[in-house]
């Protein structure tokens, strides 16, 4: 059980995971294939969790992600991945997509997914998470955003 009043400001969790994109992560169309940019978005977001919660965790939720543009084999892809909301035992992870042309260097935000994580206790039950610090008014209004997101996933279930 976490203390119940640890806190964590945004920083603590945030995480850039990078990946060269390989002839071996083609569709057929010979841009890369969405469920491999859906894996990394899992484990980007998986890993800030980690780092907030500093414990195991579990996905529970993910939004809905819109590809709007292509990635190619050769690019360069750049995941930053954030929480943006704690609850009792979730917490809200935000991607940002990134496809950088590394001989070019032009980057192009290509999607930003949201996915819900749980952490887990040495037993695998659910287990309290710190609570977010928010520091800034950006933070503030992502925070926001997220509660009507998850009120929205909750009411879905
Ligand atoms: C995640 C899991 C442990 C939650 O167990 P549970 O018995 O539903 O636990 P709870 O009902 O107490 O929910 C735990 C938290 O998840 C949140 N949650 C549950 N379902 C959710 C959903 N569909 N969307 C968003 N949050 C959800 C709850 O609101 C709660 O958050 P809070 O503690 O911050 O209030 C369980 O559902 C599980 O093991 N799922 C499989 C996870 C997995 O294997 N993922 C990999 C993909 S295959």
């Amino acid at each position: 059980m976490t203390d119940p009043h640890a806190q964590k400001n945004t920083r603590a969790s945030h995480v850039t995971l990078s990946q060269l994109m390989h002839p071996e992560h083609a569709n057929l169309l010979g841009n890369v294939h969405g469920g491999w940019i859906m894996k990394l978005v899992d484990e980007a977001g998986a890993l800030a969790c980690m780092r907030h919660a500093q414990k195991k965790v579990v996905t529970v939720a993910i939004d809905s992600m819109t590809f709007r543009q292509p990635i190619r084999i050769g690019d360069l892809i750049v995941l930053n991945a954030e929480v943006t909301y704690t609850g009792h035992t979730s917490m809200e992870a935000e991607v940002q997509v990134i496809a950088e042309n590394p001989i070019t260097g032009e980057r192009t935000h290509t999607n930003t997914a949201y996915l819900v994580y749980v952490a887990l206790d040495d037993e695998g039950h659910p287990t309290t998470v710190p609570a977010l610090v928010l520091e800034t008014e950006e933070e503030i209004k992502r925070m926001e955003q997220a509660k009507k997101r998850q009120a929205h996933r909750i009411s879905q279930k």
